[in-house]
């Protein structure tokens, strides 16, 4: 397969390649000379219908990294506005000899259709509230430095589960690797198939926490909230934030992540986002990592 479209169409032996090919560019890009010539001949073009801060300069960055020659295209500022369609737009774009798409896009299912209608390897850099595939291998990639390995660990995903693409693609990435994975928040955001992946539920965050190693914190994502909803952002802060008197008044020390970005003061205070425990800033770090290795091997079946 030329694409990574989400964590579900790949297996445990492609996460595990991707895991020991991305511990050696972290050594790699941790060197004075942080760049290798591997893609000089492929050139990329990253496609983002959607905002992003992260992801976004993160791909670009391993691309960078490993000398391919990169395009950036933001939705915003170019003719979509002017009502060119999604497979002009990338066809277009090919046209100018692009080997690999990678793509943010507020749709679900938007990478995969893309697979079908074009002649260019495909990266999902998120699709609507589907998968995030890279987001949930650079958080399994952190979860397995900092305790070893992912397997046997007891993972729970934290706020709103219903909107989130992240959530969706860690629970296929940690339940491949032998995660135990559990979702904690207010039952208006948690989808009513999520006990049928395999996944526990548990509305009370101090039990979500007693029970598990690692805690991802997710953002309660406004953007696609009907404006009604419920809890209030203040609700929400009250029952499902994790401040710092709540995380050392467990009877262990577990670790914090939170994809980004912070909406600090609501599902995590400052000085939790800022703790020890925190790994927020290792996750980003890893994502260049990630991606390298991802757009590597990818790379490596077109050239
Ligand atoms: N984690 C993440 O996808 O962040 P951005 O939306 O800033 O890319």
């Amino acid at each position: 397969v030329n694409h990574l479209l989400g964590i579900k169409y790949i297996n445990k032996n492609d996460i595990d390649l991707i895991f020991e090919t991305a511990d050696h560019f972290k050594e790699v890009i941790n060197r004075p000379i942080k760049k290798v010539p591997s893609l000089r001949d492929v050139t990329i073009a990253n496609i983002f219908f959607e905002n992003s801060t992260r992801t976004k300069l993160s791909f670009e960055l391993a691309q960078k990294r490993l000398s391919a020659d990169v395009i950036s295209f933001s939705a915003a500022q170019s003719s979509v506005k002017k009502g060119e369609t999604l497979i002009d737009t990338v066809n277009n774009i090919l046209s100018m000899k692009v080997d690999m798409v990678v793509m943010r896009h507020s749709n679900p299912g938007a990478a995969h259709f893309l697979s079908k209608n074009v002649k260019a390897s495909i990266v999902n850099a998120g699709d609507g509230a589907h998968e995030h595939p890279t987001q949930g291998l650079l958080d399994s990639f952190t979860i397995r430095e900092h305790l070893g390995e992912v397997g046997g660990k007891k993972v729970v995903i934290v706020g709103d589960i219903l909107h989130s693409r992240v959530a969706l693609s860690n629970i296929f990435a940690l339940q491949m690797q032998g995660a135990e994975v559990m979702v904690c928040g207010p039952k208006t955001l948690i989808p009513r198939y999520i006990t049928e992946l395999g996944v526990k539920y548990e509305p009370n965050l101090r039990k979500a926490l007693e029970w598990c190693d690692v805690a991802n914190m997710l953002r309660v994502q406004n953007e696609r909230l009907d404006v009604n909803y419920f809890p209030s952002t203040r609700e929400y802060a009250q029952q499902y934030g994790l401040d710092k008197q709540l995380l050392d008044s467990l009877n262990k020390e577990i670790i914090v992540m939170h994809p980004g970005p912070i909406n600090r003061g609501v599902e995590i205070s400052s000085d939790v986002a800022d703790s020890q425990q925190s790994v927020i800033l290792n996750q980003v770090e890893n994502g260049v990592a990630v991606r390298m290795a991802v757009i590597y091997l990818l790379a490596s079946k077109i050239k």
